[in-house]
């Protein structure tokens, strides 16, 4: 027995000092077993008028000593291309539905109140025209949320033509006088945000009437944007699994199914924050293992969420054609002391890191139905992947899990079986070992593995069949504590480590740390 861990250890060039004896996880991959697409839009972003997320975070202004290009921060592009970020969901948010987008286009911007967030002024200095740059400069899609809260379905319709007419209409051409003479493509629409809440207080019945009118008049004209690259309409879906979010869920799939040929929709969105307390949430930093277990326990309820409001839309859609949008989700902690409140700014750490992984990996099991997600939010808001203090940026943990499932965008998902384990904290269990699996344009298999348990490493034992590597490369992320952070002074804490190992006799043996994530791939 003692030889055979030797020789075991030999092979693994992950190299850590584990407290504990390693616990033995086996894990089978069937590659001759593809199922659906990883749809590279689950990893989304989302950039609400909030805070520090859109000024600061991403908009400096052209005159600022923060290099820049036309306003944007250089040093925010250059990150976020890193992640091949998909799509981007703007302006909010309950933000969203008080926008009133004439108020951001034009030399002269009117200020206005944020009243949701912190009550401060908003500039407008980063608009329609910035918005679609930012994009531009980062290679993403537009998910444009409009206003159905305080606005009418004509100023959402001017918004569109203004964007996409390419027949010189005069919003088309007040468009080309501000810059861009070409349509726009607007891939994606958000009609309303949280109708229930703060994007009006609305009866199911109620915004059902508004979605089928902002539907059939909020219309793209770009002639790019015909057949398969339509624009695609999300409706406003449920906000957990309460019997209104369940009976929200029923009456829209309902309404679809009995719809007219005059309005459609491609999309319901669900909105699902890690919380544990809304009214005395968890510190962001400071905390223990208690604090942890607990978090991650939550946030694993998100595929029970997922399977309730998909067995509804499988009765109303058992082909799969309206996508479940998850686009909010993510931790949301107490505000870091000092903080405008409003502004939601918490700190990224391990545990969120893990969380993320969590999450992607249900998204990714779950990739016939949800087919979109946009994490809250991208940069100084909630669970961000970049955290700006003037000059300064930092990345998050976050970000680096977003780095580290690139290849899983638009990868074919393959799926794997494991005796995961179980991993106990006082009256929390949870299992101990998370993975998925997928295989890239090339046909290179991908492999990734979450090790929840903080104090034990694990030592993975992979069968694959239909793939023939000798190697496998890739990253690990973890840190010395649960809530080890990355700081303006300390950025490298948590940042991910290549490791790699042989593959023998069709077996693949990694060594994974406690507390951490792993992304490989196999190589011939
Ligand atoms: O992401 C912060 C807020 O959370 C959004 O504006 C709102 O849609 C949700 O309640």
């Amino acid at each position: 027995m003692r030889k055979r861990l030797v020789v075991f250890a030999l092979l693994i060039v992950i190299v850590t000092a584990p407290l504990t004896l390693a616990q033995k996880v086996q894990l089978a991959v069937d590659v001759s077993r593809p199922g659906p697409k990883i749809d590279r839009n689950i990893f989304g972003q989302f950039a609400e008028h909030l805070g520090k997320g859109v000024y600061e975070g991403i908009w400096v202004g052209p005159d600022s000593k923060i290099p820049n290009t036309r306003g944007m921060r250089n040093d925010v592009i250059a990150a976020l291309k890193s992640l091949k970020v998909p799509n981007i969901r703007w302006p909010g948010g309950c933000f969203a539905d008080e926008y009133h987008w004439r108020k951001g286009i034009g030399p002269k911007r009117a200020e206005t109140l944020n009243p949701n967030w912190g009550g401060v002024i908003e500039p407008n200095t980063f608009g329609t025209h910035e918005f679609m740059d930012f994009l531009d400069q980062i290679g993403a899609e537009a998910y444009l949320s409009i206003n159905v809260g305080s606005g009418t379905p004509q100023e959402a319709a001017e918004w569109l033509e203004y964007l996409t007419a390419s027949q010189p209409t005069t919003l088309a051409k007040e468009r080309a006088a501000n810059g861009h003479p070409a349509p726009y493509k607007i891939a994606y629409l958000g009609v309303g945000n949280e109708s229930w809440d703060c994007g009006g207080n609305m009866t199911v019945d109620y915004y059902l009437d508004q979605l089928k009118i902002y539907n059939r008049f909020v219309r793209n004209f770009n002639p790019a944007q015909s057949g398969n690259q339509q624009m695609l309409k999300i409706a406003v879906g449920p906000g957990g699994d309460e019997p209104r979010f369940i009976e929200w869920t029923e009456a829209v799939m309902k309404a679809w199914q009995d719809r007219k040929w005059s309005w459609d929709m491609q999309g319901l969105s669900l909105h699902n924050y890690t919380v544990v307390h809304w009214d005395d949430k968890f510190a962001s930093v400071g905390f223990g293992e208690t604090e942890y277990a607990q978090f991650l326990k939550s946030t694993l309820e998100m595929d029970a969420l997922i399977n309730k409001h998909s067995a509804i839309m499988d009765r109303y859609d058992p082909q799969k054609k309206i996508a479940l949008v998850v686009d909010e989700w993510g931790s949301w902690y107490k505000p870091l002391p000092g903080t405008n409140a409003g502004f939601l700014v918490q700190q990224n750490s391990l545990r969120d890191a893990v969380l993320a992984a969590l999450n992607i990996n249900i998204f990714i099991r779950h990739a016939e139905r949800v087919r979109m997600a946009n994490i809250a939010q991208m940069i100084n808001v909630l669970q961000a992947m970049i955290m700006t203090d003037k000059e300064k940026m930092v990345l998050t943990p976050t970000y680096y899990i977003y780095k580290m499932y690139v290849p899983f965008q638009d990868a074919t998902f393959v799926p794997v079986t494991l005796n995961a384990g179980s991993y106990t904290h006082g009256d929390v269990s949870l299992p101990r070992v998370d993975a998925v699996g997928a295989r890239d344009a090339s046909g290179k298999l991908w492999l990734a593995i979450t090790n929840i348990d903080p104090n034990q490493s694990v030592e993975i034992e992979t069968t694959l069949t239909g793939s023939t590597g000798k190697w496998a490369v890739g990253e690990t992320l973890t840190a010395p504590k649960v809530d080890s952070v990355n700081t303006f002074d300390a950025p490298n804490t948590v940042v991910p480590r290549r490791v790699s190992t042989s593959i023998q006799a069709g077996r693949l043996t990694l060594k994974l740390e406690p507390k951490s994530v792993t992304v490989v791939s196999v190589e011939q």
